[in-house]
């Protein structure tokens, strides 16, 4: 016998997505459940994006969730694109006024999210096993999990690119765009001041490189590697010997290393599903899309996404209306897809393919050299960069 709750909106997964989106509807005096599969713990340690749009900045601190990363996160006017011997730097301030980033790590935000929730009496359930969805074309979906039924007006799928939400969409329902990418990323996490005061993208013969950070003591590297490479192949002396190959190619730079405090391996992907939603169940981030990471976009887009919905499901039970519920994935599939596109063009812009000719070596230099001297195309990127406004949808503004 299952034992019953209830709640408005059932949400799988305890990421960014999932955790905003449960503020969200609180704010709007809107009940939720948010059930993770992992601990609080794990999700709370989790190392993964670092860069913030201003419209992400905007919605945490308007959420009223943003203090901390207000006070800690590093904002940023610029960042610098490295080849050829020389940096060259895309500057926000100039070409995209008022608009910039800011570095300020996921599990920071995760952190702050699950304080909020908590704080508010909200309702999140950590390590929950076995979580599956029923009757999302009617209007009583339900969850269960663990011997227990959540019965739900919607449910948000919300659990990331390998969660249970899109899979249990019949097949047919979606219709799937990917694109696997011939390489990965292997990221560390140093303690080590950074080297540099903006990100920097390095492109190389050898590969691509990121030096990135988290704090004034806290350094953030990415190292293009083999699609098939695993960690044991890469000791620390061997990770700081590439770093230093690929990044101390200008006069004078000289990276500071320092112990390694986390290491892992991610594929790089492009994928997009849609719609985004079946009867009751709305996918959101990465749920529904990933990007390669060189754009910076996937938690931006994932707080995009239940942004929207949030406005949504919130005009749904103020007046009855489906209207903007049934216009959730195309306003969203729209910024998606331009974001696929932006990190599908830098990921092909910096990174080596093992299949390039020396003639798509040239195509890449050619282009660098454009978007690093000519102001229309070092715009293109700032304003991709730091995020496209918003359009305006239900009562959210621009
Ligand atoms: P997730 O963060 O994946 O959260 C999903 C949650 O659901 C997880 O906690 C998971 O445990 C849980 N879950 C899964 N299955 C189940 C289940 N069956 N039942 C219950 N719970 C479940 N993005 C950026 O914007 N900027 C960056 O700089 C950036 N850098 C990145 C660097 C790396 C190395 C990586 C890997 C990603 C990066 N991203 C970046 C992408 C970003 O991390 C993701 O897009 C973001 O985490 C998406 O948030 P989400 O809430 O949709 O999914
Ligand atoms: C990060 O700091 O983790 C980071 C920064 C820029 C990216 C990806 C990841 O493009």
């Amino acid at each position: 016998m299952l034992s019953l709750m209830r709640t408005q909106v059932g949400i799988i997964g305890a990421g960014p997505a999932g955790l905003l989106l449960s503020h969200l509807l609180h704010l709007r005096g809107i009940s939720s459940v948010v059930l993770e599969k992992r601990s609080r713990e794990y999700v709370e340690r989790r190392v993964r994006a670092g860069v913030l749009e201003q419209g992400t900045v905007d919605t945490l601190a308007e959420a009223g969730v943003g203090e901390r990363m207000l006070r800690e996160g590093l904002p940023h006017h610029g960042i610098e694109l490295r080849y050829g011997g020389a940096g060259h730097r895309i500057a926000f301030e100039r070409l995209v006024p008022g608009r910039a980033i800011t570095v300020y790590g996921q599990q920071e935000v995760v952190k702050d999210l699950i304080a909020a929730r908590l704080a508010a009496g909200g309702e999140i359930r950590f390590e929950v096993p076995d979580v599956a969805v029923h009757d999302l074309d009617t209007d009583t979906p339900s969850i269960t999990f663990q011997g227990e039924r959540l019965e739900c007006d919607f449910i948000a799928g919300c659990d990331g690119f390998h969660g249970v939400s899109r899979r249990s969409i019949p097949e047919g329902a979606l219709t799937v765009y990917d694109r696997t990418y011939p390489f990965a990323w292997l990221g560390i996490l140093a303690k080590v001041k950074p080297s540099t005061e903006e990100l920097i993208y390095a492109y190389n013969d050898e590969g691509f490189a990121l030096h990135s950070m988290r704090g004034p003591e806290i350094s953030r590297f990415y190292l293009q590697v083999p699609p098939d490479a695993s960690l044991d192949d890469w000791p620390d002396e061997r990770i700081w010997a590439e770093l230093k190959n690929r990044l101390e190619t200008v006069p004078g730079f000289e990276l500071a290393t320092g112990p390694i405090l986390e290491k892992g391996i991610t594929p790089m992907r492009s994928f997009v599903a849609e719609p985004m939603r079946y009867g009751r169940l709305f996918l959101a981030g990465d749920a529904a899309h990933i990007v390669p990471p060189t754009g910076a976009k996937g938690l931006n887009l994932a707080a995009a996404d239940v942004r929207v919905l949030a406005e949504a499901i919130g005009h749904w039970y103020e007046t009855g209306s489906a209207d903007l519920l049934d216009r959730y994935s195309e306003v969203c599939l729209k910024r998606v897809w331009r974001a696929q596109h932006f990190s599908w063009w830098m990921t092909t812009l910096l990174h080596t393919f093992d299949t390039d000719d020396a003639y798509g070596r040239r195509l890449q230099r050619s282009y660098l050299d454009y978007v690093t001297s000519s102001e229309a195309a070092a715009t293109t990127l700032a304003e991709n960069y730091v995020g496209i406004p918003f359009e305006p949808f239900g009562s959210l503004g621009a």
